[in-house]
Protein backbone atom coordinates (compact mmCIF):
# COMPACT_ATOMS: atom_id res chain seq x y z
CA UNK A 1 0.00 0.00 0.00
CA UNK A 2 1.53 3.18 -0.82
CA UNK A 3 -0.29 6.32 1.18
CA UNK A 4 1.76 9.93 1.03
CA UNK A 5 1.09 12.98 3.92
CA UNK A 6 2.49 15.76 2.94
CA UNK A 7 3.21 18.14 6.21
CA UNK A 8 4.29 21.47 4.91
CA UNK A 9 5.07 25.06 6.98
CA UNK A 10 7.12 27.46 8.47
CA UNK A 11 9.32 26.40 11.68
CA UNK A 12 8.27 25.29 14.93
CA UNK A 13 4.77 25.21 13.89
CA UNK A 14 3.98 21.56 14.72
CA UNK A 15 4.73 19.39 11.87
CA UNK A 16 7.06 17.40 13.46
CA UNK A 17 4.89 16.30 16.61
CA UNK A 18 2.23 15.99 13.91
CA UNK A 19 3.81 13.81 11.44
CA UNK A 20 5.13 11.96 14.28
CA UNK A 21 1.78 11.13 15.79
CA UNK A 22 0.59 10.29 12.17
CA UNK A 23 3.34 8.30 10.91
CA UNK A 24 2.96 5.82 14.52
CA UNK A 25 -0.82 5.87 14.40
CA UNK A 26 -0.83 4.01 10.84
CA UNK A 27 2.04 2.60 11.10
CA UNK A 28 4.00 4.61 8.18
CA UNK A 29 7.43 5.94 7.94
CA UNK A 30 8.63 9.32 9.05
CA UNK A 31 10.88 11.95 6.96
CA UNK A 32 11.42 15.33 8.73
CA UNK A 33 13.22 16.68 5.56
CA UNK A 34 14.94 19.65 6.96
CA UNK A 35 17.11 17.45 8.27
CA UNK A 36 18.68 17.33 4.89
CA UNK A 37 18.54 20.75 4.44
CA UNK A 38 20.17 21.50 7.96
CA UNK A 39 22.80 18.32 7.13
CA UNK A 40 23.52 20.44 4.16
CA UNK A 41 23.64 23.56 6.19
CA UNK A 42 26.24 22.36 8.34
CA UNK A 43 28.40 20.54 5.71
CA UNK A 44 28.50 24.52 4.20
CA UNK A 45 29.28 25.67 7.74
CA UNK A 46 31.95 23.26 7.90
CA UNK A 47 33.52 25.16 4.46
CA UNK A 48 32.16 23.00 2.03
CA UNK A 49 30.11 23.72 -1.07
CA UNK A 50 26.72 23.66 -0.77
CA UNK A 51 25.94 21.80 -4.15
CA UNK A 52 29.27 19.27 -3.39
CA UNK A 53 27.55 18.58 -0.19
CA UNK A 54 24.23 18.25 -1.21
CA UNK A 55 25.12 15.99 -4.04
CA UNK A 56 26.81 13.75 -1.90
CA UNK A 57 25.13 13.28 1.54
CA UNK A 58 24.79 10.19 2.83
CA UNK A 59 23.62 8.70 5.88
CA UNK A 60 26.51 9.31 8.42
CA UNK A 61 25.45 12.91 8.06
CA UNK A 62 22.05 12.55 9.75
CA UNK A 63 23.39 10.38 12.49
CA UNK A 64 23.18 12.78 15.30
CA UNK A 65 19.98 14.67 14.78
CA UNK A 66 20.52 16.77 17.82
CA UNK A 67 23.69 18.07 16.62
CA UNK A 68 21.88 19.60 13.21
CA UNK A 69 18.49 21.16 15.42
CA UNK A 70 20.53 24.23 16.20
CA UNK A 71 19.83 27.88 15.28
CA UNK A 72 22.88 28.38 13.48
CA UNK A 73 22.33 25.47 11.27
CA UNK A 74 18.76 25.75 11.07
CA UNK A 75 20.07 29.77 9.35
CA UNK A 76 22.63 27.91 7.34
CA UNK A 77 19.84 25.37 6.22
CA UNK A 78 17.86 27.92 4.92
CA UNK A 79 20.30 29.92 2.73
CA UNK A 80 21.48 26.94 1.03
CA UNK A 81 17.68 25.81 0.44
CA UNK A 82 17.28 28.89 -1.86
CA UNK A 83 20.20 27.08 -4.36
CA UNK A 84 17.82 25.12 -6.88
CA UNK A 85 20.88 22.82 -7.32
CA UNK A 86 20.35 21.91 -3.66
CA UNK A 87 16.73 21.18 -3.96
CA UNK A 88 17.36 19.22 -6.99
CA UNK A 89 20.07 17.27 -5.83
CA UNK A 90 17.61 15.78 -2.44
CA UNK A 91 14.44 15.50 -4.64
CA UNK A 92 14.98 11.95 -5.64
CA UNK A 93 15.49 10.48 -2.14
CA UNK A 94 12.19 12.55 -0.82
CA UNK A 95 10.04 11.06 -3.29
CA UNK A 96 11.32 7.22 -3.40
CA UNK A 97 10.62 7.84 0.46
CA UNK A 98 7.54 9.20 -0.39
CA UNK A 99 6.34 6.38 -2.53
CA UNK A 100 7.57 3.52 -0.17
CA UNK A 101 5.64 0.54 0.34
CA UNK A 102 3.61 0.82 3.95
CA UNK A 103 2.60 4.71 3.73
CA UNK A 104 4.88 7.77 4.47
CA UNK A 105 4.67 11.15 6.13
CA UNK A 106 7.07 14.09 4.96
CA UNK A 107 7.55 17.20 6.83
CA UNK A 108 8.76 20.37 5.15
CA UNK A 109 8.02 23.18 2.91
CA UNK A 110 7.32 21.55 -0.39
CA UNK A 111 6.38 18.42 0.18
CA UNK A 112 2.72 18.82 -1.40
CA UNK A 113 3.59 21.42 -3.61
CA UNK A 114 6.97 20.04 -5.68
CA UNK A 115 8.06 16.87 -4.07
CA UNK A 116 4.44 15.19 -3.93
CA UNK A 117 1.76 17.10 -5.57
CA UNK A 118 -0.22 14.30 -5.50
CA UNK A 119 -0.26 13.21 -2.13
CA UNK A 120 -3.22 11.73 -0.81
CA UNK A 121 -3.22 13.94 2.40
CA UNK A 122 -1.75 17.32 2.52
CA UNK A 123 -1.39 19.74 5.50
CA UNK A 124 -0.20 22.89 6.01
CA UNK A 125 0.68 23.28 9.97
CA UNK A 126 0.81 27.06 10.86
CA UNK A 127 0.77 29.55 14.03
CA UNK A 128 2.08 32.76 14.89
CA UNK A 129 5.78 33.65 14.79
CA UNK A 130 5.83 34.70 18.52
CA UNK A 131 4.20 31.28 19.78
CA UNK A 132 6.70 29.40 17.50
CA UNK A 133 9.19 31.31 18.96
CA UNK A 134 8.47 30.53 22.17
CA UNK A 135 7.70 26.53 21.61
CA UNK A 136 11.09 26.84 20.13
CA UNK A 137 12.90 28.23 23.12
CA UNK A 138 11.33 26.18 25.06
CA UNK A 139 12.88 23.28 22.95
CA UNK A 140 16.25 24.74 22.64
CA UNK A 141 16.44 25.38 26.40
CA UNK A 142 15.21 21.72 27.14
CA UNK A 143 18.04 20.68 25.68
CA UNK A 144 20.51 23.49 27.32
CA UNK A 145 21.03 24.92 25.09
CA UNK A 146 21.53 28.88 26.24
CA UNK A 147 19.29 30.64 23.95
CA UNK A 148 16.87 34.30 24.47
CA UNK A 149 13.47 34.81 23.51
CA UNK A 150 14.19 37.87 21.18
CA UNK A 151 17.16 36.04 19.49
CA UNK A 152 15.11 32.79 18.71
CA UNK A 153 11.94 35.23 17.29
CA UNK A 154 14.19 36.76 15.00
CA UNK A 155 15.76 33.63 13.32
CA UNK A 156 12.35 32.37 13.14
CA UNK A 157 11.35 35.29 11.03
CA UNK A 158 14.22 35.45 9.21
CA UNK A 159 13.55 31.92 8.21
CA UNK A 160 10.56 32.83 7.51
CA UNK A 161 11.01 35.49 4.68
CA UNK A 162 13.47 33.71 3.84
CA UNK A 163 11.55 30.49 3.33
CA UNK A 164 8.50 32.38 1.74
CA UNK A 165 10.00 35.03 -0.95
CA UNK A 166 12.55 32.21 -2.47
CA UNK A 167 12.49 31.50 -6.07
CA UNK A 168 12.86 28.13 -6.21
CA UNK A 169 9.86 25.96 -4.53
CA UNK A 170 8.96 28.92 -2.10
CA UNK A 171 6.83 27.52 1.50
CA UNK A 172 3.48 28.36 0.54
CA UNK A 173 0.20 26.21 1.14
CA UNK A 174 -0.62 23.80 -1.60
CA UNK A 175 -4.50 24.60 -3.12
CA UNK A 176 -5.93 21.39 -1.76
CA UNK A 177 -4.02 21.54 1.93
CA UNK A 178 -6.11 21.17 4.82
CA UNK A 179 -4.98 24.64 7.07
CA UNK A 180 -4.48 23.81 10.93
CA UNK A 181 -3.23 27.12 12.62
CA UNK A 182 -1.98 25.33 16.28
CA UNK A 183 -1.90 29.19 17.58
CA UNK A 184 -4.59 28.29 19.98
CA UNK A 185 -4.99 24.50 19.71
CA UNK A 186 -3.25 21.85 21.73
CA UNK A 187 -0.90 19.31 20.10
CA UNK A 188 -4.05 16.62 20.35
CA UNK A 189 -6.05 18.52 18.81
CA UNK A 190 -3.90 19.12 15.70
CA UNK A 191 -2.68 15.64 16.05
CA UNK A 192 -6.34 14.50 15.96
CA UNK A 193 -7.51 16.92 13.13
CA UNK A 194 -4.44 15.17 11.06
CA UNK A 195 -5.29 11.50 12.04
CA UNK A 196 -8.95 12.31 11.17
CA UNK A 197 -8.08 13.70 7.65
CA UNK A 198 -6.26 10.21 7.05
CA UNK A 199 -8.51 8.29 7.83
CA UNK A 200 -11.54 10.22 5.68
CA UNK A 201 -9.17 10.09 2.65
CA UNK A 202 -8.78 5.98 3.43
CA UNK A 203 -12.45 5.46 3.73
CA UNK A 204 -13.34 7.33 0.76
O1 LIG B 1 12.08 22.13 9.11
P1 LIG B 1 13.40 22.74 9.55
O2 LIG B 1 13.21 23.96 10.37
O3 LIG B 1 14.31 21.74 10.16
O4 LIG B 1 14.09 23.18 8.16
C1 LIG B 1 15.31 23.90 8.11
C2 LIG B 1 15.32 24.74 6.83
O5 LIG B 1 15.39 23.86 5.70
C3 LIG B 1 14.07 25.58 6.58
O6 LIG B 1 14.14 26.87 7.18
C4 LIG B 1 14.01 25.66 5.07
O7 LIG B 1 14.78 26.72 4.59
C5 LIG B 1 14.66 24.37 4.61
N1 LIG B 1 13.69 23.38 4.13
C6 LIG B 1 13.22 23.51 2.84
N2 LIG B 1 12.39 22.56 2.31
C7 LIG B 1 11.99 21.53 3.05
C8 LIG B 1 12.42 21.39 4.40
C9 LIG B 1 13.27 22.36 4.92
O8 LIG B 1 13.55 24.45 2.14
N3 LIG B 1 11.19 20.61 2.50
Amino acid sequence: MRFTVAIDGPAAAGKGTIGRAVAERFGFGHLDTGLLYRAVGARVLAGERAEAAAASLSPDDLADPDALRTPEVAQAASKVAVIPEVRAALLEFQRAFAHRMGGAVLDGRDIGTVICPRAEVKLFVTASAEIRAKRRLDELAARGLDVDYQTVLEDVRARDARDADRAAAPMVAADDALILDTSEMSAEAAIAAAIAAVEAKQAG
